[in-house]
């Protein structure tokens, strides 16, 4: 019999962004085996893609609460074992409860829910449990990021004084423009959505990302979003002026609407000895930068990376690693988790990342609602 994990899937049909990269990144280390799941609401389509893509077809189900009932009559030894949540935001947190209440393990895509209530609600449930919950922040399993991580905790580029991170992306440019079609767009409906586009949806993980890395807390921030049409209920950009100390500070600049802009996440780290930068669209590359001396570049799979780094790397050095192998180490962490063996936590993002990135929403909201102003985000 295997021992391979037995997945579910949720959403990420043919249809959808995300499923091809949780598809990929659970299969890249032996570790899960997707058996079933409901990958879209329509019968035809949700059938239809799992005989394209060859999945068997016996535990795909109508719908989710077909899928919990059915599941429930299987024996633990063969019952889903932890089911990846892909829908749009609004159905993670009534699917994301309903799995805990009945003992599965958790994966769930970013936002984890759309408020930070239903945050705590998790929260609470998960601590009654003995699962496992992971919220899919794709970028903190770069092999560099997490180099950057070790770098940074252990001192590396010393206090940190400066925070720069920037996510433009110019994907909403052609839709926010034309009336019909930004009224047709799940991620501009406050429904499907939740309260916010373009902080909700990127904004968080440039967010998530500042306290991966630097290990501190984000305490107050300002915010100023970007609407464009007073028809249009959602941000699609926005700029936050952030503070995690005394005089640690810096910006988050998020943008729907950088025109041309492809994926790009670009995060600036300066600490008092030296400064730390990456690009995503260029993932295999750590700029180290010092005064006086000449620009150093890190790359994975070296001696000189940190364990957590080499750990995400699985082939020689030379051998560039990209967004599948991202998520793919998150998988690897989130099996050894389930599985009860040993990890570092900073593995994979769980549900105190993902409920602080709902949190870091509602306050930057708020914050731009309430004219601009600075609002506090408790340590919790
Ligand atoms: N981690 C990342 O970097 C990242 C990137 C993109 C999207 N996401 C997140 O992933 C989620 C999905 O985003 P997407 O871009 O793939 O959306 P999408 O609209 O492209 O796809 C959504 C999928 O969910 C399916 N679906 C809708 N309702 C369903 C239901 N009731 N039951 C089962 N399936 C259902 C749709 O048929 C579709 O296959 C969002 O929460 C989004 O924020 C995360």
């Amino acid at each position: 019999m295997s021992t391979k994990i037995r997945l579910g899937i949720l959403g990420g049909g043919g249809d959808s962004l995300i499923g091809v990269l949780h598809r990929v990144a659970s299969s890249m280390f032996d570790q899960f085996q997707i058996v079933g799941g409901v990958f879209n609401p329509i019968w035809e389509e949700n059938i239809g893609f799992v005989q394209k893509i060859g999945l068997p077809t016996n535990r795909v189900y109508i719908d989710f609460d077909t899928l919990i009932i059915e599941e429930l009559k299987l024996p633990l030894n063969e019952r889903m074992q932890v089911v990846s949540i892909l829908t749009p935001n609004f159905l993670h947190f009534s699917m994301a409860k309903k799995l805990l209440e009945n003992g599965f393990n958790v994966i769930c895509e970013k936002p984890m829910t759309t408020s930070y209530n239903e945050a705590k609600i998790l929260k609470d449930i998960l601590e009654k449990t003995n699962t496992i919950f992971a919220v899919t922040y794709t970028y903190t399993g770069y092999p560099m990021v997490r180099q950057m991580r070790e770098m940074i905790l252990s001192g590396a580029i010393g206090k940190v004084q400066k925070i720069d991170v920037q996510y433009y992306q110019g994907w909403i440019n052609p839709i926010i423009h034309d009336k019909e079609k930004r009224a047709n767009t799940w991620r501009l409906n406050p429904e499907k959505s939740g309260i916010s586009c373009c902080i909700g949806d990127i904004g968080t993980h440039a967010f998530d990302m500042i306290e991966y890395v630097t290990g501190l807390k984000v305490q107050t921030l300002l915010a100023d979003l970007n609407y464009l049409y007073d028809d249009n209920q959602m941000d699609i950009d926005g700029t936050l002026l952030i503070r995690c100390g005394k005089n640690v500070k810096g910006v988050i600049r998020a943008s729907q609407i950088a025109t041309g802009e492809e994926n790009n996440f670009t995060v600036q780290i300066y600490g008092e000895q030296a400064g730390l930068k990456w690009q995503q669209e260029n993932p295999n590359y750590l700029t180290l930068l010092k005064d006086g001396n000449p620009i150093n570049l890190l790359k994975p799979g070296h001696i000189y990376n940190s364990d957590l780094s080499r750990e995400g790397t699985k082939l020689p050095p030379g051998h560039p690693e990209g967004i599948f192998d991202s998520m793919g180490n998150i998988y690897k962490g989130i099996a050894k988790a389930i599985k009860k063996e040993p990890y570092n936590e900073g593995e994979f993002p769980t549900i105190i990342d993902g409920a602080r990135g709902v949190y870091f929403i509602e306050k930057a909201i708020e914050s731009h609602q309430k004219g601009n102003i600075w609002v506090t985000l408790d340590n919790n």
